[in-house]
């Protein structure tokens, strides 16, 4: 897919973000990339890649509502992700950030499968 493009956001955001992202190959907004810090989402999971956890653009293809995310982060349903580890559920995020973090995550959904 795309490799070049992608390439080229790398490189741009590099430039550009020059703050060692670990996610420089998306444009991640700064309050989002540190509530992940925070929280530390970032530990299990990238933006567009799997790490220990589904990588929120895999997320994002579920189509769930931002509540049902928040719902999700404070209690996780590990069947929804065949082959991963169960994520621990986060009861520490307050729901605003936990809102938040939802929208970014259902930000990401591709725009082109809105396809009829
Ligand atoms: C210790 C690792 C770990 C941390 C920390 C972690 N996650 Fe996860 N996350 C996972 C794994 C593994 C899965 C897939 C299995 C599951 O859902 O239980 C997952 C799944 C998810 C899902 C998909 C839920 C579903 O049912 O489809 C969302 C959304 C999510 N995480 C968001 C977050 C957010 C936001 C944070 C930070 C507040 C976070 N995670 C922190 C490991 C982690």
């Amino acid at each position: 897919m795309k490799k070049k493009i992608g390439m080229l956001w790398a490189t741009a955001l590099a430039l550009v973000a020059g703050m060692g992202t670990a996610n420089a190959q998306v444009k991640v907004p700064e309050n989002i990339t540190a509530l992940m810090n925070k929280y530390t989402c970032s530990a299990c999971h990238r933006v567009d890649a799997r790490l220990v956890g589904p990588a929120y653009t895999d997320v994002a293809k579920k189509k769930y509502t931002n509540d049902k995310i928040v719902e999700l982060i404070y209690k996780p349903v590990p069947e929804h992700w065949p082959g991963y580890p169960p994520m621990a559920p986060m009861t520490q995020v307050p729901k605003e950030d936990a809102l938040t973090l939802a929208k970014y995550i259902n930000s990401l959904a591709p725009k082109d499968a809105a396809k009829k």
